[in-house]
């Protein structure tokens, strides 16, 4: 099989796809109050297309694709979007990205075609705080969401949560007794200046390491560190003991964690983004759509991962990166 690597030596062999652009959230630091997603179906890529391109990719050496969004749930029979990725044989994780709205009714479903884990974020535990984080989300349903997947045998189950200061940073230790509670993991994730949303929201920014303090002070000696390869991201992350949970944190503007980078991602209208934090992308849906074949869709692959950029600019050009807002690339 052939592999793709990048100027810097890096393996890309993660890809994040995102299926819609839509959200039924509107979480502060991923979309602006105002921000419509206005794509129009023929903009967007197909399920074929999709899975034409996930194809091609498994065949350069991509075996880890994650569903997200937007809200991945929201795109129209996404079961069959599930189902025709769990088939391609040379994917071997196929996880989730979802803020659990609709994932109750799914989640059985979703673990039989092929989703393997899922990746669930949740900000507050107070029904009143969550709405007004999300602009009118349910937390009821949520949690009834992280229920299913866990029933359904999705493994493992892990909580996204977004730390900011003076808004949910009381909840801290509240999120890691849930997560205990229920046998799952949590990760704390610090702001990131993407978009006008995210830009705004780094006013409220919570350090890793404050994160680290209170996990620390919450759980003392109970904390056994995951090593940063079986954890294969940017996730710091440590075993609770006595418990079947871990907790990490995930700092992109602390950390950066670019020299390990992995991964590309795909957008609903087909553009491949290959860094976060940069503006360089192409477009594979007009690749497909224009009848070249596969081999030099492939070839237009494999080049344009050579100029995938070293790194993102967080720490230094915090704030420079407002091409889009994150719901439209996925979190
Ligand atoms: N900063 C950090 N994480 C973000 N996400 C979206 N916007 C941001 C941001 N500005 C991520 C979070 C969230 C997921 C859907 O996307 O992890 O849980
Ligand atoms: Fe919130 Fe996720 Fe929707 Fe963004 S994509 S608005 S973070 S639920």
């Amino acid at each position: 099989m052939q592999q793709l690597t990048d100027s810097f030596n890096r393996q890309i062999t993660y890809l994040r796809v995102s299926v819609t652009d839509h959200c039924n959230y509107r979480c502060h630091y991923c979309r602006d109050e105002d921000h419509i997603s206005s794509t129009a179906r023929a903009d967007l890529l197909s399920y074929e297309e999709m899975t034409k391109i996930v194809q091609l990719f498994s065949q350069l050496g991509i075996t880890k694709v994650r569903l997200t969004g937007g809200e991945p749930l929201l795109r129209k029979d996404i079961l069959s979007l599930a189902t025709q990725l769990g088939n391609i044989p040379t994917i071997t994780d196929l996880p989730l990205s979802t803020n659990a709205h609709l994932l109750a009714p799914l989640a059985q479903q979703l673990k039989q075609a092929g989703i393997n884990r899922a990746n669930i974020s949740i900000d507050s535990l107070k029904p009143e705080k969550f709405a007004q984080i999300t602009r009118g989300g349910q937390l009821s349903n949520v949690i009834q969401g992280i229920d299913a997947a866990i029933a359904s045998g999705m493994s493992p189950i892990k909580l996204n949560m977004v730390v900011m200061r003076n808004v949910n940073d009381d909840e801290i230790e509240a999120m890691i007794d849930f997560a205990i509670s229920r046998n799952i993991d949590i990760r704390f994730i610090e702001t990131m200046p993407i978009g006008s949303a995210g830009v705004d929201t780094i006013d409220h920014h919570y350090s890793e390491a404050d994160i680290l303090n209170r996990i620390r002070a919450h759980l003392p000696n109970q904390l056994s560190p995951i090593k940063a390869k079986q954890t294969s991201g940017p996730a710091k992350s440590y075993l609770i003991t006595n418990t079947h949970s871990s907790v990490g944190t995930i700092s992109a503007v602390s950390n950066n964690f670019c020299a390990d980078c992995n991964r590309i991602r795909l957008t609903a209208k087909g553009q491949l983004i290959l860094c976060l934090g940069q503006e360089n992308s192409i477009s594979l849906r007009d690749a497909i759509r224009s009848n070249m074949n596969d081999n030099a869709i492939k070839i237009m692959i494999i080049n344009a991962i050579t100029h995938k950029p070293k790194q993102h600019e967080f720490n230094t050009n915090m704030g420079n990166i407002n091409h889009v807002q994150m719901v439209e690339i996925g979190g």
